[in-house]
């Protein structure tokens, strides 16, 4: 398979290797406002990776509906895993980009996934998003703020070099996702952002 950001040889490893690097920091960061999320509401897991996430949101929300969504085939055998197949999440293969059904979702999550497109790519796929998604719907994104202090910089040049590597990844750099969302007409609830040294999670609106 050719395409680029393929996680299919990484799935295995890839919770050892984020432990490896970031602790339980970055996994953590995408939890922080997961309190935010309502009872009976329909969430769209996007890229949702080994499933991390929706395990927590099915255990702290087991009233919403909950479906995950990941291009890679290896990423969802890891994340069916990872929660006992569970029947309580509706596991989806497909591209993000190709997807025409993010209008029946009141919450659409983005950990981690707008961080691997070029800054063009990005503000096409947020384009396109807006246009099938209702307005109205919420965004929980967590991510990586730009880097600042040398020791970010580095760390985030060596990811970037290991993900080119390993998954095919385009950017050069870390793009400031929130602007560029905002650029798009996005609406950040200034309210709903926490930020450590790193990472941002924040909740905005389409
Ligand atoms: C960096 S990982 C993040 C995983 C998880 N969200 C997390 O917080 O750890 C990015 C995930 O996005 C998936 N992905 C990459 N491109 C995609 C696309 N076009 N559509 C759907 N998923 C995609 C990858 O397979 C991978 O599981």
């Amino acid at each position: 398979m050719n395409w680029s950001n393929n996680y299919n040889g990484v799935a295995g490893i890839y919770n050892f290797l984020v432990r490896l690097v970031f602790g339980s920091k970055l996994i953590n960061s995408t939890l922080r406002l997961l309190h935010l999320i309502p009872k009976h509401a329909t969430v769209l897991v996007v890229g949702g990776g080994t499933g991390n996430f929706v395990k927590a949101l099915a255990t702290q929300q087991p009233t919403c509906t909950i479906h995950y969504l990941d291009i890679s085939i290896a990423m969802l055998r890891q994340a069916k895993k990872n929660n006992h197949n569970s029947d309580k999440i509706k596991y989806i293969q497909a591209d993000a980009f190709c997807y025409n059904a993010y209008e029946q979702y009141d919450w659409v999550v983005f950990n981690f996934f707008l961080d691997m497109f070029p800054s063009e790519e990005l503000r096409n796929f947020v384009v396109q998003f807006k246009n099938k998604a209702t307005p109205g719907t919420n965004l929980y994104i967590t991510d990586f703020k730009r880097p600042i202090s040398l020791r970010q910089k580095i760390l985030v040049c060596a990811m970037i070099l290991f993900f080119k590597l390993s998954t095919g990844l385009k950017i050069k750099k870390i793009e400031d996702i929130r602007k560029v969302l905002k650029k798009e007409g996005v609406q950040l609830n200034e309210d709903c952002t926490v930020e450590d040294s790193m990472f941002f999670c924040s909740i905005m609106k389409v």
